[in-house]
């Protein structure tokens, strides 16, 4: 027993004090985070960009306001060119980092143009024609791990929805994955309907009254809302010949087997449609008149005889085909390479190929990776844009990478950007199903006007979603007592940059008169390039200085003369004095000690 106790003692000790040792550290690391960081990035700007992707700054830094109450996405911009795009770039942030899925529009700086709460997840949020006008359009619904359950949204340059679209057909809905407008201003999109289909071929015990989750494309009048075209997978290809597994899915209505996952439709100039399949690693077009498929690149079937080493015909669990060039058969698409637990290739891409279909021939022009290599296991697009300048570039998102990036058409980076921390990529903390660049959005709320706040002496102001704001003016009206409200005087101007912006407030004066206005109510009129009007904030009052703010000073009034009473005091009497207060102590310690022995 006697020999033990010390024993325990020591161990009680040791732990003791590695638990300090451990809680000491990660204090540190905290304070690291808190204090080193900023410092550090402040002496060096340099380290930001590695800073943010190694998540010093969060897995997903965001941004608050003060005259808006959403948040936003801070990238890190980790790579620049002057050539690059001024346009637009529409994302729909998804993932466990984002609280809300609502759509976003960045400026080329990762400013906030637009973001919205006002609808459910949100994807492939971009800007299409319709009738010679631009919308911008976007997939809003419920998800369901990679199918979804919704309706398409097109919203004119008011941010008004004019026009909603459904898939047609009892039971089914909308799906996140296309909707395209077609030259023909009827509408594109994809349904996953869950259905029976004979499954005796992938063995297994699976048997002919098997579950599958089919992919459907349907083509709308958007105006009446009619079902002009529809195409199922079923109809085509067997569930058996899927590159997709899954040993549980396929044999009850609750784990349907999802065999084809279509993700991108587009029509042609002659009618047929362009489709791709991730779980058949093919694209494929569909006559427009009899659903036949009339050739296949990729996959099992592919018909072309691949003049790049099989680089033109090996992508895999591919995203958004498109037409580049349809005359001289050059299309894109986005090559994921992997898909959990298949890894077919060591980083995801962009491509283009180039189809000859005289000589039934495929070649890869060129390829689009990240900086980085990043690996996406799903999502991403490829989109080309014109620059100002009249230049082709290449827009890629990466997918479940939170990171986009513009290329020349020769696939040299131009630029990158990040909106998540690199290091967390596999995680997919945060995603964007697809990334666009947008050059000729142009829109002005009808619906709220910009937004002004007074804080801490300054007045902060936003117009969530307008596009056309050149300046903001300061405007301040003085109200004597007892009087109506003074004219609107203008007091400030300054060059919109970025999303929110502050004027400092001119100082109340104290007393009235002197000739110097005393200011109680502001407001900020946008102005566009041209110095017009587009529309006035919301007035705000200065506000009164609160009582509690009184209380606070009254409070630190006396504090100081308490304390320059007892500076005084012992500067008087010697600081000899201090001692007894001791002294004082040293009695109070001992009379607990006495207290604890009872
Ligand atoms: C933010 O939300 C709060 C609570 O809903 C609301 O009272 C406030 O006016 C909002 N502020 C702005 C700037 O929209
Ligand atoms: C969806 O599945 C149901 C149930 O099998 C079927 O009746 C219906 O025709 C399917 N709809 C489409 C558009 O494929």
């Amino acid at each position: 027993m006697l020999n033990i106790l010390p024993e325990r003692r020591r161990l009680f000790w040791g732990a003791t004090i590695f638990g300090i040792a451990v809680a000491g550290l990660l204090l540190a690391l905290f304070l690291l985070q808190l204090l080193l960081v900023p410092v550090l990035v402040y002496i060096f700007p340099g380290l930001e960009a590695p800073f943010y992707d190694l998540a010093l700054f969060g897995v997903y830094r965001t941004q608050d306001y003060i005259s808006f109450n959403l948040t936003s996405p801070q990238p890190s911009i980790v790579q620049w060119d002057d050539s690059c795009a001024d346009g637009y770039v529409f994302l729909d942030p998804s993932g466990p980092a984002p609280g809300h899925h609502g759509p976003l529009v960045l400026d080329a700086h990762g400013n906030l143009v637009w973001t919205s709460d006002r609808f459910e997840t949100t994807t492939n949020l971009k800007v299409q024609k319709y009738r010679g006008k631009q919308f911008m359009t976007f997939w809003s619904g419920q998800k369901a791990k990679t199918m979804g359950t919704g309706s398409y949204y097109m919203l004119d340059d008011t941010y008004r929805t004019v026009h909603k679209v459904d898939a047609v057909g009892a039971g089914v809905h909308g799906d996140l994955h296309e909707f395209k407008i077609t030259r023909d201003d009827t509408a594109l999109l994809t349904v996953y309907n869950r259905t029976q289909a004979d499954l005796t071929g992938m063995g297994w015990f699976r048997g002919k009254d098997g579950w599958i989750v089919d992919s459907v494309f349907q083509e709308i009048d958007i105006a009446t809302g009619r079902l002009l075209f529809q195409w199922k997978a079923s109809d085509h290809f067997q569930a058996a010949h899927s590159y997709m597994t899954n040993p549980f899915g396929g044999y009850t209505e609750g784990i349907p087997f999802d065999f084809f996952h279509i993700n991108s439709v587009e029509k042609d100039r002659s009618g047929n449609y362009l489709i791709s399949s991730r779980h058949f690693h093919n694209v494929m077009t569909i006559n427009g008149v009899t659903g036949q498929v009339m050739w296949e690149l990729g996959g099992r079937s592919d018909e072309f005889k691949d003049l790049s080493n099989g680089k033109a015909s090996d992508f895999s669990w591919q995203h958004d085909a498109r037409w580049v060039d349809e005359e001289q058969g050059i299309l894109s698409l986005f090559d994921n390479g992997y898909a959990w637990p298949h890894f077919n290739a060591p980083y995801s891409e962009g491509r283009f190929i180039k189809i000859n279909f005289e000589a039934q021939t495929a070649e890869l022009i060129q390829s689009f990776p990240s900086s980085g290599h990043a690996l996406s296991s799903s999502q991403g697009s490829v989109q080309v844009i014109t620059t100002e300048e009249g230049e082709d570039h290449v827009f890629v998102g990466y997918g479940s990478s939170a990171v986009y990036s513009e290329f020349t058409t020769d696939g040299q980076l131009l630029c990158e950007t990040h909106f998540a921390a690199s290091s967390s990529f596999w995680w997919e903390r945060v995603k964007s199903y697809r990334a666009f660049k947008l050059l000729d959005w142009a829109a002005t709320p009808r619906d709220w006007n910009p937004s002004a706040v007074i804080n801490d002496g300054r007045l902060y102001v936003s117009w969530n979603g307008a596009t056309e704001v050149a300046y903001w003016e300061l405007h301040g009206a003085a109200i004597e007592l007892g009087q109506e409200q003074g004219e609107w005087e203008e007091l400030d101007i300054m060059e919109k940059e970025g999303f929110e912006m502050a004027f400092v407030l001119p100082s109340a004066p104290s007393s009235k008169g002197d000739g110097i206005k005393a200011y109680t109510h502001f407001r900020v009129a946008a102005l566009d390039s041209a110095r017009n009007v587009l529309r006035h904030s919301n007035v705000v009052a200065r506000p009164p200085r609160s009582i509690v703010s009184y209380v606070l000073a009254a409070i630190s009034a006396i504090l100081c003369v308490a304390a320059f009473t007892a500076f005084w005091h012992y500067r008087k009497r010697g600081w000899k004095q201090v001692g007894n207060l001791k002294q004082l102590a040293q009695n109070t310690i001992d009379r607990t000690k006495y207290q604890k022995l009872w």
